[in-house]
């Protein structure tokens, strides 16, 4: 998959313009404050997904006008589409093929990309929300219906934790409890079964992607970390069956709580490198190549499962890694359509754009 053509309209400080990129490594380059994320952030806005600053969509129009239009042209499945997204009324209106969709999520899957900014960097530094969420989202790009899953367990969850609640008042209720146990470890087994068997294969990529990176000189590790069982090669039933244990283990401290502390909405992912805890101990630039190793291994799983590469994003990934690091990258994405930003010119690369004040011309 490739962009071939980009255009934005009053997308932030950038130029209305168009830009026809280079189906491998393109280097975006300039000063700070130029606007280099902020062409990186309205091509990942094609994926269907939000910002990756969190900003709000009102955000995303320049200063003093109503709208925002993003749209590529690219080759996909053999053939060349559309995307485009309208940024108008603090809401996104997706296109695909010209035709209207009405929600962000019908175009999910169909350009793809994985992003790394310095803002991933709390994959390894923050709590493990980030952690389920980045597996999460790796999975409704390959499963669309993993996001059905997702909210289906969520309405349960909050159902049980309501009924937890009234328990509280009124202690009869807890003969209905086990029907929700039930139908939560249900749930909640479909969705450990999908994260496990992705995990899988994740792990043993990100190591290897690391390996890279390192020059062989160093090791990362990542697994699940859930707090109903310990190993993860097991049938569906099984999960389920571990589930259920621990939730009806857990039901008299969860009444008093009046929520749920045990499932699949508390797992996490340890990340260890050189069998150290990679948050307690690694080094900014070990944090910023796990990352990146975890984010290319995504990208080779989602071009497993599509048949063909995703576009790679990675904006100001360069700093902190020294000049090896740096080489790997470059080197070892050639077959992705890559767009890269950096401040510093004297990377030596054939695609190269400069963006000055929003205006983006190319150099090489
Ligand atoms: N809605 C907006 N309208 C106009 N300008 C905006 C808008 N939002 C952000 N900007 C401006 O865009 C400029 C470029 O931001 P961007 O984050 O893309 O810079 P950058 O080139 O990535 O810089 P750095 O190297 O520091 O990361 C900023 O100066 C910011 O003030
Ligand atoms: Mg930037």
């Amino acid at each position: 998959m490739f962009i071939k053509n980009l255009c934005f309209e009053n997308y932030r400080n950038l130029k209305n313009s168009s830009l026809s990129p280079a189906e491998n490594i393109n280097i975006i380059y300039g000063n700070n404050a130029q606007g280099k994320t902020n062409l990186i952030e309205c091509m990942w806005l094609l994926t269907g997904g939000r910002s990756f600053r969190g900003a709000k969509d009102r955000e995303l129009i320049a200063f003093d006008q109503e709208f925002a239009r993003v749209k590529a042209s690219f080759f996909s499945t053999s053939r060349e589409q559309t995307v485009e997204i309208l940024i108008q009324h603090n809401k996104r209106t997706p296109f695909l093929n010209g035709v209207q969709k009405n929600y962000l999520s019908e175009i999910i899957g169909s350009f793809c990309a994985v992003i790394f900014s310095p803002n991933h960097l709390t994959l390894v530094k923050n709590g493990p929300d980030e952690r389920r969420n980045f597996i999460d989202s790796a999975l409704c790009q390959i499963k669309p219906s993993y996001a059905m899953f997702l909210s289906r367990y969520r309405k349960i969850l909050n159902q049980r934790n309501a009924l937890l609640k009234a328990i509280q008042k009124t202690p009869s209720l807890i003969d209905t409890l086990d029907i929700w146990n039930e139908r939560l470890a249900g749930e909640g087994s479909l969705i450990a079964f999908h994260r496990y068997a992705y995990m899988k294969e994740f792990s043993k990529l990100s190591s290897q992607f690391y390996q890279g990176i390192s020059n062989n000189t160093e090791s990362l590790e990542t697994a699940c970390r859930t707090g109903y069982h310990s190993t993860s090669d097991m049938p569906r039933e099984e999960i389920k069956h571990c589930i259920l244990n621990s939730l009806r283990r857990k039901q008299e401290e969860e009444i008093c709580l009046g929520y749920t502390i045990k499932g699949v909405h508390r797992d996490d992912m340890t990340i260890k490198i050189n069998s150290k805890d990679a948050k307690s101990y690694a080094s900014q630039g070990q944090q910023r190549s796990a990352v990146l190793s975890m984010k290319l291994a995504e990208a080779a799983l989602l071009q497993k499962s599509k048949g063909e590469p995703p576009v790679i994003l990675l904006d100001d990934v360069l700093s902190e890694l020294d000049s090896q690091r740096q080489d790997y990258l470059i080197h070892r994405l050639d077959n992705f359509q890559v767009f890269i930003t950096c401040c510093n010119t004297n990377i030596s690369a054939q695609n190269k754009f400069l963006i000055q004040n929003g205006e983006i011309l190319r150099t090489e």
